[in-house]
């Protein structure tokens, strides 16, 4: 920064205008109820002390903000900083300003103990410069919504109760048949509307499903973040023990945008499913953010759905001991590899560690004295790509990781992947 500007908490009495006039010459217009949405959901971020501003003599030329989210790695949770609205005023870019922000976000965010911290980028080289590293996904199916009027039925060998040989015999079509295995299936699982009373019964839910499926990636907000939005009328949600779905209208009434579709039980994938499906009568398709290997795909009759990578999203590890110690790890792998780490920003995070993983957990203690070892040699942003389970193969062709290499393969195993997100912030 070429002059003194003062980077601190973007206050309760701060003007909240000057924030929504950065955001609409950074992001593009917002009006109506959008603008009222958005101005609640950052009195809410400034009141909790996570947005930080930098003002010329008292006016915000630029802000950024965090929100104190819960992300699973292989089933397990840890807190994570979600980093949003990274903005510098036009006449002010190119001077170092939002440099000098992020820096002290990313001090902040050490500080303030959480271990890892994600962002959706616009643009990678600040990002990149301060450890942030390309490192899952967001992804979107679209299908047909008369596709999913008949959902292949489960492998009668495996189904439970009568097999469904039982309805051919008495004559019914395969489609029928089929329709009918789906329906007795959805049956089974308890699917209700969720209501702003139910935040907290819907995080428990997730929770439930990402640790069942030993998701990577996705990440939980708290309650009170979810009440607004359960609250909108225009947004239809649906809660069952193990599953949560929201989505709302799309291109007038053309689609069916799927927000969240998350089911660790068949039965309950298949209810949500069935609900979406009867929309189209009205929709044309249904377009979801789901897992990159959601079941929908050995679901359908037909190759008729088509799953692309919307966003990419970027991790930094800003404590990788208490990262590693609090994710989750197949408990199929058991390794013990000398890491060598380097990490420009945080000091505290360079040295040579032993990273062991079994049973399930992993440890990455010290290797006081043993710098002679061999050792897999990473910085913070292959160290971030390696967390969310980008190949050692791919970090090494990229230039993010060499050294040691003996035990690449079981590295590759447990930390697994692809990590993916459903919520965009
Ligand atoms: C992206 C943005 C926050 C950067 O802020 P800035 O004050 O202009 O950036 P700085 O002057 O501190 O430059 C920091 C680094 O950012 C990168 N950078 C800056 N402007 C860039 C641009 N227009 N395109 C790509 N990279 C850019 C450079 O790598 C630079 O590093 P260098 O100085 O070593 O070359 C700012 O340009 C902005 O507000 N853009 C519009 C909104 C946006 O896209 N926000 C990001 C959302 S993820």
């Amino acid at each position: 920064m070429d002059r003194a500007l003062e980077i601190r908490p973007f206050g309760p009495d701060d003007d909240i205008e000057a924030e929504l006039d950065l955001r609409r010459r950074a992001f593009g217009p917002i009006s109506g109820a959008d603008e009222s949405t958005w101005v609640a959901d950052m009195r809410d971020v400034i009141d909790a002390g996570q947005m930080l501003g930098v003002f010329d003599g008292g006016r915000a030329v630029a802000t950024a903000r965090y929100y104190a989210m819960r992300q699973w790695w292989h089933g397990r949770p840890m807190p994570m900083a979600g980093v949003a609205g990274v903005k510098v005023a036009p006449e002010e870019r190119g001077r170092g300003v939002g440099r000098a922000l992020m820096t002290r976000l990313l001090a902040d965010l050490a500080a303030a103990g959480y271990p890892v911290s994600t962002l959706y980028p616009s643009t990678l080289p600040l990002y990149r410069s301060l450890g942030w590293e390309n490192a899952g996904g967001r992804y979107e199916t679209v299908i047909p919504a008369h596709a999913l009027a008949a959902l292949t039925a489960a492998d009668p060998h495996l189904a439970p109760g009568p097999r469904p040989d039982a309805a051919a015999a008495s004559g019914a079509g395969a489609a029928s048949g089929a329709r009918a295995a789906s329906a007795r299936a959805a049956e089974r699982a308890t699917v209700r509307r969720a209501a702003p009373a139910d935040a907290s019964a819907v995080i428990v839910a997730l929770d439930a499903a990402h640790q069942a499926l030993r998701d990577n990636g996705p990440n939980t907000r708290d309650p009170a973040g979810l009440v607004r939005w359960l609250d909108d009328p225009d947004h239809f949600a649906y809660l069952a023990d193990d599953g949560f779905l929201s989505y709302r209208w799309a291109d007038g009434h053309e689609e069916v945008y799927v927000e969240y579709l998350v089911a660790a039980s068949s039965a309950t994938a298949r209810a949500f499913w069935q609900i979406l499906g009867s929309h189209a009568t009205m929709a044309g398709r249904v377009r979801a953010c789901l897992a990159p290997e959601d079941p929908i795909g050995w679901l359908l009759a037909e190759p008729t759905a088509v799953t692309s990578r919307t966003e990419t999203w970027m991790l930094r590890v800003l404590d990788p001991a208490q990262a590693i110690a609090a994710r989750g790890f197949p408990s199929a792998v058991s390794l013990e590899v000398a890491v060598d780490l380097r990490d420009k920003q945080i000091d505290a995070n360079s040295g040579l560690w032993t990273l062991q993983i079994s049973a399930g957990g992993g440890k990455l203690t010290p290797a006081a004295g043993d710098t002679g070892r061999r050792a897999l040699r990473l910085g913070a942003r292959g160290f971030a790509a390696l967390f969310a389970g980008v190949p050692l193969a791919t970090l090494r062709q990229a230039g993010l990781a060499a050294g040691d290499d003996h035990a690449d393969e079981a590295l590759e195993y447990a930390f697994g992947g692809p990590a993916f997100m459903y919520d965009y912030f």
